[in-house]
């Protein structure tokens, strides 16, 4: 990971915490999953180089909710996948190495605990978990084949959950010692804070105060923020920390360490790639600085070149470059231009300037009248505001009340990397006129 040394180190620090759930906000695409999941495998190495005496297991499963998802499926699912990632790293612990002056007391009795002297490596690779009591379940071991846990007849839900629940006891029982690092994800899509609050407080009593489990949420769009107005859930919570933009200044060394880590021979590759480093800076800030979108665009780009003699000058992959940028964002600008009206682009067009930087609320809409040819009501504004959204330009934050009807003016919008993509196709088109006093803050335009 690039540009991400303190964020790393809050993380970790609060994973190591075991009061609260580690809670990450931030944008669309900047990278909440990568630092929860990167940091919980630093705390992970942490222990076995014996800095710290609390052993946290990264999950090798993380857990997303569905809207109208059943409590009930969803704890099977998380517990499901516990048993999975201790059954892994069991196997990885037990051929580890210790250094010389390690004591790890709880592995010893993990790994010789009378549940795990129960797992027997079956003829399909996998393992079979069980108890005279409660029956057998069949495990698959190894990340591709691990989707699914099949619990055979006459082993019930409970009895499952409650195996695990007494092997996470057994390996953690001691406050402190660490935990299974698990991760919901994506709480944004739940679409409603007020539908995110109700899911998790159901969960909250059946997964939340598990001992041996550490819990970390992940939502975009101010959704975390959100959960904070449940008081059902808020002593439960960290402070969200806000993901923010990775700074694009640490975008080259983060392409590179990205050549370094796939390819054998990172320089020939960067000399190979058929766009130039400077380009996908640039990139990067007409996609808002949205890191997912901003690789997904760079691999398509690459895949168009493939085959083509190589390698090719810096002037040549920038000239192609700029020929493929102006022909994707004026293709996505076509598609959309006649389904909104010409006011509604200006709200776009007032939202990317300098003022809003792509990220405004409803209620601003006189300061757009300030730097604006066209005039905004109260009214026509929120239905602009609404055709954005529904083209996917526009994203809309979560409010943190509890009500779902507290008003439009509360709302806050942010462009989405579409949008800022679109937005750019009607620069270079000269087509945002409704600007007052156009602000260059995206130096590839040149109007
Ligand atoms: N600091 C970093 N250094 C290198 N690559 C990174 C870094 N952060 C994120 N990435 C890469 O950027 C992409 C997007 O990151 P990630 O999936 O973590 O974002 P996200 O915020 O979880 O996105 P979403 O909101 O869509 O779930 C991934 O391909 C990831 O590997
Ligand atoms: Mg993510």
């Amino acid at each position: 990971m690039v540009g991400r040394d303190d964020d790393l180190e809050i993380v970790a620090k609060r994973l190591h915490k075991h009061g609260k759930i580690t809670c990450l906000d931030g944008h669309v695409g900047v990278g909440k999953t990568s630092l929860v999941n990167v940091a919980a495998y630093k705390c992970y190495k942490a222990y076995l180089k014996g800095e710290t005496p609390q052993l946290l297991i990264p999950s090798t499963t993380s857990y997303q909710l569905k809207k109208d998802g059943n409590v009930d499926q969803f704890c099977q699912e998380v517990f499901q996948g516990v048993a999975r990632t201790l059954l892994n790293f069991a196997e990885e612990l037990r051929d580890f190495d210790m250094p010389k002056g390690i004591s790890l007391p709880h592995i010893n009795s993990w790994l010789n605990s009378p549940i795990i002297q129960h797992v027997n490596s079956s003829l399909t690779g996998g393992f079979s978990v069980g108890s005279p009591q409660l029956g057998q379940v069949h495990i698959e071991t190894g990340v591709a084949k691990a989707s699914q846990v099949n619990p055979s007849a006459g082993f019930a839900q409970g009895g499952f959950e409650s195996l695990v629940r007494s092997w996470l006891h057994e390996i953690f029982g001691v406050q402190g010692n660490g935990g299974v690092v698990c991760i919901i994800d994506n709480i944004e899509l739940l679409e409603t804070g007020s539908a995110a609050r109700r899911t998790l407080e159901a969960l909250r009593d059946k997964l939340f105060t598990v001992s041996g489990l550490r819990w970390a949420f992940c939502g975009a769009n101010g959704v975390i923020h959100s959960l904070a107005s449940s008081p059902r859930l808020t002593a439960f919570l960290s402070t969200p920390l806000d993901v923010s933009n990775i700074h694009p200044t640490a975008l080259p060394p983060l392409i590179r360490a990205r050549l370094a880590e796939f390819s054998t021979d990172p320089e020939r590759v960067e000399h190979q790639l058929p766009i130039e480093i400077d380009d996908l800076v640039d990139l990067y800030l007409l996609v808002n600085a949205n890191l997912r979108d901003l690789l997904g665009l760079a691999d398509k780009f690459c895949e168009e070149w493939t085959g083509m003699r190589q390698p090719l000058t810096s002037k040549e992959k920038h000239a192609k470059f700029d020929k493929w940028l102006n022909k994707a964002t004026f293709e996505k600008y076509h598609k959309l231009q006649s389904r909104i009206s010409e006011n509604a682009w200006a709200v776009l067009d007032i939202a990317m300037t300098r003022q809003f930087n792509g990220t405004f609320g409803a209620g601003d809409y006189s300061s757009f009248n300030s730097n604006s040819t066209v005039s905004f009501e109260k009214s026509t504004f929120a239905r602009w505001i609404r055709d954005l959204v529904k083209l996917g330009l526009l994203s809309k934050s979560f409010d943190d009340s509890q009500s779902e009807d507290d008003g439009f003016s509360r709302d806050v919008f942010s462009v989405t990397a579409n949008g800022a993509l679109v937005h750019y196709a009607r620069r270079k088109k000269n087509e945002n006129f409704s600007v007052a006093e156009p602000v260059e803050w995206m130096r590839r335009v040149h109007v």
